[in-house]
């Protein structure tokens, strides 16, 4: 049997020729051994070349303490390598099998409320447990011992999406955890209560065995203790990563090891751009927001997943050929936008894509949720769908391992300033931190305008054009270096609420934005946050919403582009650009949508010197996404409206779509064309 192309980053047999992954995570003990047979057939018709396996599998794998159970597993991985099939074999340890729950009790999260999270779900286990610890490491080093040299292996797969059921726990275990992380940030207790302000409300620790999480209180907790509690939850996920993989990277050194992130929508608990360093690639999950901003959402997502890579390949590990099951209504995907939406991915360095799941289950919680065999079996539109994917891959492999292309503006996402921006006991707490840097992205793209979305502490220096919405925690070193990038002749651009605290979310005193007060030429001496549905014109002839803020001009190198036009604050200024040198520092002290954020952005991108790299005609209409090997260049050109869309004047060989006779690229409705370049 041969073996299909798949990328070079995976262990793969010598005769493997690279290209792009493409597979699902395969459940086989949820169907009778003659199902596997026609499994590996359809696999092989579609193009799959990977699969992620045993995911759920720890009952299964090990039925009692000491019973162990791999027969069927062997078999699963003979019958894959067989087909040429490789293996993602996951460590099985996501979710705790009945036996041990019942043996181990004390393995079981509780919540903020002190109620313990049952089983019966999955994914039911304390980070911090050291009894869950040893019972998981037993079963991976079983795993890892049993296939280190198993010819179908080309990946590890640590958990499933650590902390998307489990992120905040507060038990005992995690009491105990929390003191040693703190104790290790502190060192001492009168730098913890310097940093917590426990001056306030009678709070301060005698002893560190005092301290516990923000459990449910009488009011709203310490904010810095709750800002802590994330950063603690955050790391000791990681931990256990580290723990598993550190395991796998013993028995096989040779086997990249990852996890799978979920960098989509309000997945908000876990640091990735700090996890990025503990795989050896980056793995990413990603599940469609309905409404109208769904794609950009997708398309902001992996271009941050891929920042996150430091540019490099990634892995798409799981996004859905339709509907899933967890939404209020779980809508189909229309026509092309299976591959429209797996292909957005690929434009932003993703080099495999994989569905949850290859065979929809006919049981289970999941079972309406959608696969890339359905419930109606092959003879379907999504089967079919799904064929023609892999085909489109195939004709992709060239790409495999371009990296992305910078472009010339970024968009900064920071977690911690998620967090502690969105806290309680706030101005607002209708403030959506991901919704404004989303609305940013989308003024982007309605510009065509290319823009990475790139973590908090990436270099800015090659970056024309910085956009960092809502960057509310900035230490004394972020300052510095956001002050350095616009003397060098950067042009920044921040909104409202950002610069307010430090790292330990304590307020930046002599006027709102701290941090950046003296960089913007501006002072705030008030918020002025607005009610829902509440809104305020500006000279601009926009409508803004959500916030306004008392904005006073203290340079005289600051221009105002737009001032409030009604309520309490007309007159004054909501939108002000300062020069700087060559450079320039801009503020948005309210929220204005994309339609208003596509304004603004236009004005600051042409002042900046970043314009559009597409025909005027089709901004807006198409999303332009590059990867680079070497001297070759892939441009994507992602239709995001559902009619066809002509882009003339673009240079390349379309590797996915074609020249019309007026050497335009048609690009259908939910489109991709794919042009190499060189
Ligand atoms: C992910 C998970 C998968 C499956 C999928 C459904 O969160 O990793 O196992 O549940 O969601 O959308």
């Amino acid at each position: 049997m041969t073996h299909p192309a798949r990328p070079q980053w995976l262990r793969r047999p010598d005769h493997a020729t690279p290209g792009l992954a493409f597979g699902a995570d395969y459940n086989p003990e949820q169907w009778p051994r003659e199902v596997w047979r026609d499994d590996v057939r359809l696999m092989r018709e579609a193009g799959v070349n990977i699969v992620s396996l045993g995911i759920f599998s720890w009952a299964r794998l090990q039925p009692g303490a000491d019973t162990w159970r791999f027969d069927w597993l062997d078999e699963v991985m003979a019958l894959l390598h067989d087909h040429g099939i490789a293996v993602d074999l996951a460590t099985a340890t996501a979710s705790p099998p009945p036996w041990l729950t019942a043996k181990h009790p004390e393995i079981l999260p509780v919540n903020a409320r002190g109620e313990t999270i049952w089983p019966g779900g999955r994914q039911h286990w304390r980070p911090t447990s050291p009894v869950f610890r040893s019972y998981a490491l037993r079963l991976v080093e079983a795993l890892a011992g049993r296939y280190a040299d198993h010819p179908a292996l080309a990946a590890w797969h640590v958990s499933n999406e650590l902390g998307c059921h489990n992120v905040y726990d507060y038990s005992d275990d995690a009491a105990h955890a929390f003191r040693t992380w703190l104790r290790a940030r502190y060192a001492t207790l009168d730098a913890l209560n310097h940093a917590w302000g426990t001056a306030f409300w009678s709070q301060e620790y005698g002893d560190w065995a005092q301290i516990l999480p923000p459990r449910l209180a009488a009011t709203h907790p310490n904010p810095t203790q709750q800002l802590d509690f994330k950063r603690f939850s955050s790391e000791a996920l990681r931990e256990h990563l580290r723990a598993e993989r550190d395991i796998l990277r013993r028995y096989t050194p040779d086997v990249p090891v990852t996890t799978n992130f979920m960098i989509m929508g309000g997945t908000k608990g876990m640091d990735y751009a700090a996890w990025a360093a503990d795989v050896d690639f980056v793995s990413n999950d990603h599940y469609l927001e309905p409404g109208p901003q769904g794609l950009d959402e997708l398309s902001f997502s992996a271009n941050l997943t891929g920042n996150i890579a430091g540019g490099r390949p990634w892995f798409l590990m799981e996004h859905a050929t339709s509907a899933v099951n967890w939404q209020p209504v779980n809508v189909a995907k229309k026509q092309g936008e299976l591959a429209r939406d797996s292909l957005t991915h690929v434009a932003h360095g993703a080099d495999a894509v994989c569905f949850f799941q290859w065979r929809q289950s006919a049981a289970g919680a999941e079972k309406f949720h959608s696969a890339m065999v359905p419930h109606a079996g092959s003879d379907s539109d999504v089967f079919r769908s799904v064929t023609r994917l892999g085909a489109t891959l195939r004709d992709l492999a060239p790409l495999a391992g371009a990296h992305r292309e910078q472009a010339p503006a970024a968009i900064v996402f920071h977690w911690e300033s998620w967090w502690a921006a969105e806290a309680d006991s706030h101005p607002s707490d209708l403030l959506r931190y991901r919704e404004e840097a989303l609305d940013w992205y989308t003024a982007f793209l309605d510009l065509g305008i290319r823009v990475d979305v790139v973590p908090l502490g990436t270099p800015l220096a090659g970056y024309r054009l910085v956009v960092a919405p809502i960057l509310h925690m900035i230490s004394e070193p972020v300052a510095e270096d956001l002050r350095g990038y616009v003397e060098s002749g950067g042009h920044l651009v921040t909104t409202y609420f950002s610069g307010i605290v430090d790292e330990h979310d304590h307020v930046w005193l002599g006027g709102h934005p701290g941090a950046l007060r003296d960089l913007l030429g501006i002072r705030v001496e008030e918020f002025a946050p607005l009610r829902r549905g509440e809104t305020v014109p500006l000279d601009l002839g926009l409508d803004a919403s959500l916030w306004s803020e008392h904005v006073q001009v203290t340079s005289p190198d600051v221009t105002v582009l737009a001032r409030y036009a009604g309520g309490e604050l007309a007159g004054r200024p909501a939108v002000t650009r300062r020069t700087v040198g060559a450079g320039s520092a801009a503020y948005a002290s309210t929220c204005l949508g994309p339609a208003g954020l596509t304004r603004v952005l236009g004005t600051l991108a042409e002042a900046a010197g970043v314009a559009s790299e597409l025909p005027p005609s089709v901004r807006g209409q198409v999303e332009l996404a590059v990867r680079r090997q070497d001297e070759v260049r892939y441009a994507f050109l992602v239709n995001r409206t559902d009619r066809t869309v002509t882009v003339a004047g673009m240079a390349g060989e379309p590797l996915v779509g074609t020249r019309g006779p007026d050497g335009g690229i048609a690009v259908g409705p939910r489109g991709v064309a794919v042009l190499r370049q060189s």
